[in-house]
């Protein structure tokens, strides 16, 4: 599968095969994201795979602020990937100060391209996945016991498609390209 080809044919997948995502394969997806970019190479992202079920409710259940189509998704997920970042070094100079007017926003910026290097990744290998935005951060700290420097970034329920989703429609170059010539 080339690069524009991956791009292309990822989709959000939200129903899944019963069937895990072996460890090797998880280790080859991670392998291959972690080719992703940071921030003067801090490499602040991490990914925390739940498979444990009742770990795995706890997150459906209580940690998606009350948005029950996301407990659906994440319910019938083999596999939660929880991507935290760790703190106080992407966007930050070594006095501890920030380096540009964006503040600490740089941490999420870059949780945002690790979480899609992972699906592109996933999706390479056959894996289908779906990144959400919304749940609590603090109460996934809680339940992956999080060291108090990771943040969550993005939770991503994973396993093998069980659907074949049409590409919801994008803008056109004409609308979300601007040159200067
Ligand atoms: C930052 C972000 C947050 C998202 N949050 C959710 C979510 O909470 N629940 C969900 O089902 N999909 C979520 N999505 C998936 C989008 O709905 C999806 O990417 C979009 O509709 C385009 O579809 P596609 O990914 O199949 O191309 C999120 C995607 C991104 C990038």
């Amino acid at each position: 599968m080339n690069a524009k080809e991956c791009l292309e044919t990822r989709r959000s997948i939200r129903k899944y095969k019963s069937d895990a995502i072996p460890v090797d394969v998880l280790n080859e997806i991670v392998e291959t994201a972690k080719y992703a970019p940071s921030w003067k190479n801090t490499q602040i992202a991490r990914y925390h795979v739940v498979t444990n079920t009742e770990m795995k409710k706890k997150i459906a259940n209580d940690c998606v602020c009350d948005f029950t189509f996301n407990t659906k998704t994440l319910l019938h997920a083999p596999a939660i990937v929880i991507v935290t970042y760790v703190t106080k070094r992407c966007g930050y100079e070594r006095d501890g100060s920030f380096t540009t007017s964006k503040g600490d926003r740089w941490e999420m910026f870059n949780a945002g391209i690790a979480a899609q290097t992972f699906c592109l990744a996933a999706h390479e290998k056959g894996v289908g996945t779906c990144i959400m935005g919304i749940f609590d951060d603090a109460k996934i700290a809680e339940v992956l016991n999080l060291p108090e420097n990771q943040i969550v970034g993005a939770v991503i329920a994973a396993g093998y498609p069980d659907e074949t989703p049409e590409a919801p429609a994008r803008k056109g170059a004409d609308i979300i390209l601007t040159r200067y010539e």
